[in-house]
């Protein structure tokens, strides 16, 4: 199957599983990820990317590793030999305790030929990442696992998509809306600076008028976080391309089944 992000004439929203199936296993762990590309269905998973010590690609939402692993302190002072031995599951669930932090050649390897990914680069404003490096790392990865055509990119940083998009212009990149710093830019705006196809925003962030630009331009629309089956009837009623959700499978299960 060919995944694209959706055209915006069709009716059912992409449904993407925000950090895996993060509701029901440890977020942005394989098992996570596993669960979601074992569900029919769901189209992509999202997962948020930065960089250990020795600059290995890992997959890790916050910057310091305590909240979801036994590690503590920035994640960016391990080498990805030492992240390997934290724990990133037992904090969830203690079935989950052979849970490590994952890189994204991991995940690419374990799940990339069964579904689309969108990796979502984390850039840290506290502590900056010398210019172009992250992207650079993240690029290497995508290209060494073949997964050019099954990637979105997308990043509260929009710089980095414009980097990217220098040097592969045929990526898929999303631009991730943020209300402080982009109040009064209209999604349009936002993605023509940098060649993004997709707008993300947060659901309490949305509105009718950035949705109605975002399409006459051509532009898919992906909202977060959408855990209930009200948050995401409205989205759909909304018109939005793309459901990011904790809980993907059941989403799925009443979007796509039209369960009451
Ligand atoms: O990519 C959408 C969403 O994941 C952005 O917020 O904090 O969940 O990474 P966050
Ligand atoms: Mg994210």
């Amino acid at each position: 199957m060919l995944y694209r992000p959706k055209p915006v004439d069709e009716k059912q929203p992409y449904i993407v599983a925000h950090r895996g199936i993060s509701a029901k296993a440890p977020e942005n762990t394989l098992a996570s990820f596993e669960q979601a590309a074992g569900v029919a269905g769901i189209d992509m998973i999202e997962l948020d990317v930065r960089l250990s010590k020795d600059e290995e690609v890992i997959v890790l939402h916050d910057r310091t590793l305590q909240r979801t692993s036994t590690g503590n302190g920035l994640a960016r002072n391990y080498t990805i030999e030492e992240i390997r031995r934290f724990d990133a599951g037992s904090w969830f669930h203690p079935m989950y305790s052979d849970q490590r932090i994952p890189t994204l050649h991991e995940v690419f390897r374990q799940i990339g030929s069964r579904i689309w990914v969108d990796v979502e680069i984390k850039s840290d404003w506290l502590h900056r990442e010398p210019q172009g490096l992250l992207e650079e790392k993240v690029l290497d990865v995508i290209q060494k696992c073949g997964m050019e055509d099954r990637v979105m990119v997308s990043s509260f940083d929009h710089r980095i998509l414009a980097n990217l998009k220098k040097v592969k212009p045929a990526l898929i990149t999303g631009v991730l809306y943020n209300l402080t710093r982009d109040f009064f830019q209209l999604p349009s705006v936002l993605a023509e600076q940098v060649g993004a196809s997709v707008f993300v925003c947060a659901k309490r962030e949305i509105t009718r008028r950035m949705i109605d630009d975002a399409h006459n331009h051509n532009l898919a629309v992906y909202v977060y976080t959408l855990n209930s089956v009200q948050d995401a009837r409205r989205m759909r009623a909304y018109g939005v391309d793309g459901i990011l959700s904790n809980n993907a499978d059941d989403i799925l299960n009443v979007l796509k089944n039209n369960i009451a």
